[in-house]
């Protein structure tokens, strides 16, 4: 397929050089929360190589999306580019975040990262999958030490209850994103060229059992082990 038929190629490799930064950019400012709630060294060590593994990983998007004959710049949201507190108390802004942006959303990156690169055979896109699987599995690490040691930490007592309250909500903004309840994934037909998949593109729809099977398989066995019921 010529570059000139790569339009939803280039339209999702565009999507990702944002997505990528977006969480650079969400990683940084976490980081900075967990230096002022005198978080360990290994985590905030952790935190600041994801910080960055995260912006190989945009840089490794531009050149696909390059490669695929892209030319425009990424849509950067500015007001998505940082956290807002909520909280009075910093540890439970801390706690957000982990659960939400870790252990949900590096969590469920790693199938759906491992489903994209299964079919993915031109070279620049492999190589940038190859990297992103590789680092996503440490970044899902990463949100359930950061639980762990929440639990350890001064408001241990609030944590599960805090969780249990807002997992709901949650994991109904992952249903919208990858479940059936995203328009775009209840109603794709799962048509995609193979030279499409070869760039590391799958069909939409197939985004949805890979969500439930998380949940099943991966979420509720490990909120679980943490007393926290979902
Ligand atoms: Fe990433
Ligand atoms: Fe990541």
């Amino acid at each position: 397929m010529p570059v000139a038929g790569l339009h939803r190629v280039r339209e999702e490799w565009r999507a990702r050089i944002a997505a990528e930064y977006t969480s650079a950019a969400i990683t940084q400012h976490l980081v900075l929360w967990l230096i002022q709630a005198g978080a360990p060294p290994d985590l905030l060590d952790a935190g600041l190589v994801i910080v960055n593994d995260e912006l190989a990983h945009s840089r490794l998007s531009h050149e696909v999306y390059v490669a695929a004959g892209g030319d425009t710049p990424p849509a950067l949201q500015r007001d998505g580019l940082g956290l807002q507190r909520h909280d009075a108390r910093l540890e439970i802004d801390i706690l957000r975040i982990a659960v939400r942006v870790f252990c949900l959303g590096e969590t469920v990156a790693v199938p759906l990262f491992r489903h994209l690169r299964a079919a993915c055979t031109q070279p620049i896109a492999r190589a940038a999958l190859d990297r992103i699987l590789r680092d996503e599995v440490r970044h899902r690490d990463f949100g359930w030490d950061l639980l762990d040691w929440l639990l350890a930490s001064p408001i241990a007592d609030a944590v599960p209850a805090f969780v249990t309250a807002h997992l709901p909500a949650m994991l109904d903004e992952l249903e919208r994103t990858y479940g059936t309840a995203n328009e775009v994934v209840a109603t794709d037909d799962g048509v995609m060229a193979d030279e499409e998949r070869a760039w590391g593109l799958a069909p939409a729809r197939d985004y949805a059992p890979i969500l439930a099977k998380t949940i099943a398989k991966e979420y509720r066995p490990r909120f679980a082990a943490r007393a926290i019921t979902l």
